[in-house]
Order: structure tokens, then C-alpha cells, then sequence
């Protein structure tokens, strides 16, 4: 029995982003930084941030735009090489418009998931009209964590490396980052191959080739494909950490345009100064490399709303659909264990316990075995799951996996706001909004703002 867990593809991305005490937003931070050697008995970058225990190794590689999706696998993809683009989102409309004002204007009626400066764990998730986030984010230190709306799709360049040869039918998600500055990430990796362009701001990575991994005293929770460290990045406390000059590192800034190329499960650390946009485009690669779609590919203009990507959001859907399962890999699990099998058997019963297991909302056996079982035969045929197209493997991971992100009925209401977060008790706040969804549903009262043609999505 394989996990299921590793459907889940990226629970954790959000937790890793801390607002860092050290840097403010100045551009005049020098990186990589000198290295200065110790004088007295403490360990060379004793509590500097990280990047002072030890001089760069070298400048990650760089291409100017883009390059055929055939090179990117064979010298990136497949031996886990980063890359940098550099101008390979300077094309996008977004770099040159995306001014607070013309994203309030534009699209401040859209639903974004964001989150706070928080001393505490876990992080809370809330979802609010990016309006409202622009209203606040500089004073409250909030920041976007969500998925790139529908709308604004045609807005974002798209890489040329992405178009063909797999990749293209292999997209999971766009996320969509925004911030005031001034953030530090954690030492982490994930698990989706990721690119990532910058279009506003000033980012440095500081990237990690995993032969290093053992002196990072990385913590992988079980059911994840994500992994992170408790070393404080704006002061590495080499006593504790002692390994931790061992470790080789490469690095990039991008400026807005450029895009990194993260390998899945490459260790990196993020910092950004000022005020910075992202967008994110995560992929998965399964099995063999297979191109016969490049034929006669040849590159152009393109932006993200000509891509196929599996999880998306536009306005007025009930979820935002961030960290869910990829949908390919689940049909693989299902053709190769589930033909035959039914509703009572190891494997069903299996899927609903980890499934089932930590998400109080669950679907029931029955409603779930259903969306697998179209014909109601009580059992499933090679055809059968072969026929299960994306949308209905879709829903059967909105019902049966908690969603990352809040549902609309947990937008914060004005009132809320106020008295939670200035009390700093999300928490409560979330709590209070539960048992409120729980009671409208009951009554069967619909949001208003769900439309029609999510209503096929509902949970
Ligand atoms: C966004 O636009 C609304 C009107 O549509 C306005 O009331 C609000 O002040 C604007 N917010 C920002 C941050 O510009
Ligand atoms: C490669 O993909 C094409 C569809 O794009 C498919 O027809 C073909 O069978 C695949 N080849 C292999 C070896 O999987």
C-alpha cells in the first residue's frame, strides 16, 4: 500500500515564509555577502544570518529568456539542476502595470489567502478580497499566499521551457506572492519542481545542492513531500550547528522579469526587500521523458492563460484551490491497485482512512466511492478508471482532503477582523467562522457569491 500522502503535493509551502527582523527594505544589502573571518574562539558567521558561515560556491547558470523544453530536461529537469532566466517573465504586462492601484482597480474584487506575521504555530490562513489585503498589508505586515486568479493569468508571461514535451500537461498550480518586503524564508525544500518569477522587488536565493541535506538537520514531517529546518536564518547559531559550514551554496538575485528554476526538492532559502511580487508555477514529472508533442515546436509569445494548468481559481469559486492532489499521479495509484476492487476492499478502506484521517469534514465512504464508481457496478473496471476525467478526480480531492486554504465562507468579515486580529486570536476568529458556516449550511443558506457554475463544485 503505498502513502497517500504523496498526493499531497504541497501542504507546507505557506509555513515557510518568516518576516525577518534584519533586513528591512533597503536596497543596498549586499549579497552574497562578505564573509568575515572570525577573530576571537566563535565559529566563522556565529549568529549572522545565513550566508556568512561560508563563501558562495558560484552564481547559478543563466540563460537569457528562455530555452526549448528538450534542454530543460536534459540539463536541468532530469539531473536536478537549478537554472536562471534571466528577463524569462519580461514580458509580462504584470511587470509593468501591476502598480497597488491597477491591481485595486483591476481585480480588488478577487479572493486571495493570505497571512500574517504571527509569533505562533500553526500559521492561520485567511481569504479576503485582494482589495482589502491592499488596503492593509504595508501597516498589518500581511502577505499573499495564493493562487494566481484566472483573471489575471494573461498578465504573466509564460516560459517557453514549459510549452511542450510533458511539462505542458503536468502544470499543478499558479501561485501568486505578495508582500511589503522584508521577508526571510526558511531553509526548506518542496515537493513540486517550481519556476519562479519576480515582477516586482529584489529577491536572493541561496540555493542547496542535496548531497549537503545531512548537515542541514532538516525536518521532514511524514506526510509531506516538504521538508524545512529549525536554524534561524538571520542568526545561525553555528555551536548548535556546527556542520553547517560544510555546506556549498550557490545563489542568484533575480530583479523584476527574471525567474528561477527551483528543482523539487532543492533546498533553498528566499529573502526579498520591499515591496515584491511573484508568481509561481509548479509542475510534477512523471515516468519517462516523452516529446512528440515538441514537434515542430517552435518558440513564441505566450502567457500563462494559454497554459493548462490542473488547479485554479476565478472569482466567485467556493474554493481556492492551493496544495491539492496531483490528479495524474492519483489515476497511476488507482490503474495499478484499484481495478476490481470495491467499496468493502483493503485498498478502498485504505485510501479513506488517510484520507479521512485529521479532516473532520470528510465526505462520506459512500459519497466519495461514487465519484469512482460512474456506473454503480459496486466495483471498478481498468475502463472505468481510465474514463475518470480531471474534474471528477477533482472533486473526489476537494471532498476528501482539507483544502489549504480557507472556503469562502470564511472570508473575515469587517467585524471579525477587527476583533480578532487585534486581539491576536485568528484562531478563535476561524473557530467562530466554522461554527458560523456550519449553521448557515444546515439552514441551507447559500453565500450569495457563489455563482452557478461552481455549484458543481460545492463541498
Ligand atoms: C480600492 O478601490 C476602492 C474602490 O473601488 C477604494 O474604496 C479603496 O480605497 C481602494 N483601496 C486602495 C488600497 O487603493
Ligand atoms: C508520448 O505521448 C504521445 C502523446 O503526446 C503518445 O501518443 C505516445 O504514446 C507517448 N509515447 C510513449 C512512449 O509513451
Amino acid at each position: 500500500m503505498a502513502e497517500m500522502s504523496q498526493y499531497f503535493r504541497v501542504p507546507l509551502i505557506c509555513v515557510f515564509v518568516v518576516f525577518s527582523a534584519f533586513y528591512k527594505s533597503s536596497d543596498s544589502v549586499q549579497f552574497p555577502p562578505v564573509v568575515v573571518d572570525s577573530t576571537g574562539a566563535e565559529p566563522r558567521g556565529h549568529l549572522r544570518p545565513f550566508g556568512h558561515q561560508r563563501e558562495p560556491d558560484a552564481k547559478i547558470v543563466e540563460y537569457e529568456r528562455g530555452i526549448h523544453p528538450k534542454d530543460f530536461w536534459e540539463n536541468h529537469v532530469s539531473k536536478s539542476r537549478p537554472l536562471v532566466f534571466r528577463g524569462g517573465a519580461i514580458g509580462s504586462l504584470g511587470v509593468k502595470l501591476w502598480s497597488d492601484e491597477y491591481l485595486n482597480r483591476t481585480y480588488g474584487d478577487l479572493d486571495v489567502i493570505i497571512e500574517r506575521k504571527v509569533e505562533r504555530r500553526p500559521q492561520i490562513k485567511m481569504r479576503m478580497t485582494f482589495s482589502k489585503f491592499l488596503e492593509n498589508y504595508e501597516e498589518r505586515s500581511w502577505y499573499v499566499v495564493s493562487l494566481l486568479p484566472d483573471e489575471m493569468r494573461h498578465e504573466v508571461e509564460a516560459q517557453q521551457c514549459l510549452m511542450c514535451g510533458n511539462f505542458q500537461k503536468n502544470l499543478q498550480e499558479l501561485n501568486f506572492w505578495m508582500s511589503s518586503g522584508g521577508t526571510a524564508s526558511i531553509i526548506h525544500f518542496d515537493a513540486d519542481h517550481n519556476i519562479h518569477c519576480l515582477l516586482a522587488g529584489r529577491k536572493d536565493f541561496i540555493m542547496i545542492d542535496p548531497v549537503y541535506n545531512e548537515y542541514l538537520n532538516l525536518y521532514k514531517p511524514e506526510e509531506a513531500g516538504s521538508a524545512y529546518t529549525s536554524i534561524n536564518v538571520d542568526a545561525v547559531d553555528m555551536v548548535k550547528f556546527p556542520e553547517i559550514r560544510k555546506v556549498q551554496w550557490t545563489w542568484t538575485t533575480l530583479l523584476p522579469g527574471d525567474c528561477i528554476f527551483i528543482p523539487g526538492k532543492y533546498v533553498h532559502q528566499v529573502r526579498s526587500y520591499g515591496r515584491s511580487i511573484s508568481t509561481t508555477t509548479l509542475f510534477t514529472t512523471h515516468g519517462v521523458y516523452n516529446d512528440t508533442d515538441c514537434e515542430g515546436f517552435s518558440p513564441k509569445y505566450a502567457t500563462m492563460a494559454d497554459m493548462d494548468i490542473f488547479w485554479t481559481y476565478h472569482k466567485g469559486q467556493k474554493t481556492v484551490d492551493i496544495g491539492y492532489g496531483d490528479v495524474i499521479l492519483f489515476r497511476q495509484e488507482l490503474l495499478e491497485r484499484a481495478v476490481g476492487i470495491s467499496k468493502h476492499s483493503e485498498f478502498f478502506e485504505n485510501i479513506y482512512e488517510s484520507f479521512a484521517d485529521g479532516f473532520d469534514e470528510i465526505a462520506s465512504r459512500d459519497e466519495l466511492w461514487n465519484i469512482l464508481d460512474k456506473h454503480k457496478r459496486g466495483f471498478l473496471t481498468e475502463k472505468d478508471i481510465l474514463d475518470l476525467d480531471d474534474e471528477s478526480l477533482k472533486t473526489f480531492f476537494r471532498k476528501a482532503v482539507p483544502p489549504a486554504g480557507p472556503l469562502q465562507e470564511f472570508i473575515i468579515s469587517d467585524e471579525i477582523h477587527e476583533k480578532y486580529l487585534q486581539e491576536n486570536d485568528v484562531e478563535s476568529g476561524i473557530l467562530e467562522l466554522k461554527e458560523e458556516a456550519k449553521k448557515r449550511e444546515k439552514s441551507k443558506l447559500k453565500m450569495q457569491t457563489v455563482s452557478d457554475d461552481d455549484s458543481k463544485d460545492e463541498l
